[in-house]
């Protein structure tokens, strides 16, 4: 992996960050998008991953909730094959750095660079007057995230990217204001890049091909939970909206048949199989025949994430002896980096 943009200025070494919303109910599509490619970057890369509950309560969070959530994503991104030895796993909190970073970038970024995000754009709707002067800061905490650890890849979605813009342009003005008083910081802080899903799969609402399968759709049924039991694993795919003809035998066929294209697409990432290779053998098959297939290798791919996290989450001291061990690590790396900050700011 490359660090085409700064190569020649910042001399750090390659990292990963990425943040996770704690919502208890992750569904497939943050399973295929987001988890399966976190823990192959373990493999390659020092991987920082945080749950970001400081971004959580930007909108009104139930404490007892988000007290369970934070739990309940960390179990799953553990039973799902994140490694808390390998990867720095630990909830956003618990490591003072980001909300002190944070502020020193509020000062940093511009009203205007923040009034051009579109999530806060659609997050706040029509009531801006009353959304909460945390969802407007919302990028420059992520910022902090990121740069807490001069972080120079973050695995984001496509809907992240302007966010992680915003944070370039953050470390760069901040590069520029302080780092050229002092020679040698003026690279302070690697301009993060993005490492967007290139093969990672887009996952679609089982009702609705147009639509990603979202955590906030009213229906259940448009979506798989993490969560789901065997039966509503199988119950859901076989209610699942689809066409009337058979599948094509090869995937250019599936064009202007959204929901086909989903089913397939869900096959072929749960199998880690190409979509021309999956439609090599269900081609001319009905659905009656492909969808119990599809609910088979469901239950088999993600009960035992399922099962393991419940097991976890039934020994919650442990999941909590967890994300303390990852806050120290955390903090070992993000506080030396914030004392520089505070030194080049001129706090004493
Ligand atoms: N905003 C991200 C999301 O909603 C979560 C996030 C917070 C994040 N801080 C981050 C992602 C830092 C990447 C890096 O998905």
């Amino acid at each position: 992996m490359t660090n085409q943009n700064n190569k020649t200025e910042y001399q750090g070494p390659e990292r990963v960050f990425s943040g996770v919303q704690p919502t208890g109910q992750l569904h497939l599509g943050n399973y295929l998008g987001a988890i399966k490619r976190f823990v192959h970057l373990q493999e390659e890369m020092e991987t920082i991953y945080c749950v970001v509950d400081l971004h959580a309560i930007t909108t009104w969070q139930d404490p007892k909730e988000l007290h369970s959530a934070i739990r309940e994503v960390t179990a799953f991104y553990i039973a799902c094959g994140l490694d808390p030895k390998r990867s720095i796993l630990f909830n956003q909190s618990k490591v003072s750095a980001h909300a002190e970073l944070a502020w020193i970038f509020n000062c940093v970024a511009r009203m205007g660079w923040l009034n051009r995000m579109t999530q806060f754009k659609d997050k706040a709707g029509k009531n801006r007057e009353n959304a909460s002067v945390g969802l407007f800061a919302y990028p420059s905490l992520m910022a902090a995230d990121i740069l807490a650890y001069k972080a120079t890849h973050v695995p984001v979605g496509d809907d992240q990217k302007q966010h992680l813009e915003l944070s370039r342009d953050i470390a760069q003005k901040f590069n520029n204001d302080f780092g050229s008083l002092r020679p040698g910081a003026e690279h302070f802080f690697p301009l993060p890049e993005p490492l967007i899903a290139g093969p990672a799969p887009r996952v679609m609402s089982l009702r609705d091909g147009s639509k990603k399968m979202s955590k906030s759709d009213p229906s259940d049924m448009t979506r798989i939970h993490l969560s789901d039991s065997d039966d509503d694993l199988a119950k859901k795919i076989r209610k699942a909206r689809t066409d009337p003809e058979a599948l094509p035998s090869e995937s250019a066929g599936l064009k202007d048949r959204p929901e086909a294209e989903n089913l397939v697409t869900i096959f072929a990432a749960l199998a880690d199989r190409t979509k021309d290779d999956v439609l090599s053998e269900f081609g001319g098959a009905q659905f009656s025949a492909f969808k119990p297939a599809l609910a088979d290798l469901a239950v088999a791919t993600l009960a035992p994430f399922r099962d393991k996290a419940e097991e976890l989450m039934a020994a919650p001291d442990e999941i909590d002896r967890i994300l303390e061990d990852g806050a120290a690590r955390a903090r070992a790396i993000a506080d030396p980096i914030l004392a520089e900050v505070k030194d080049l700011v001129g706090f004493i």
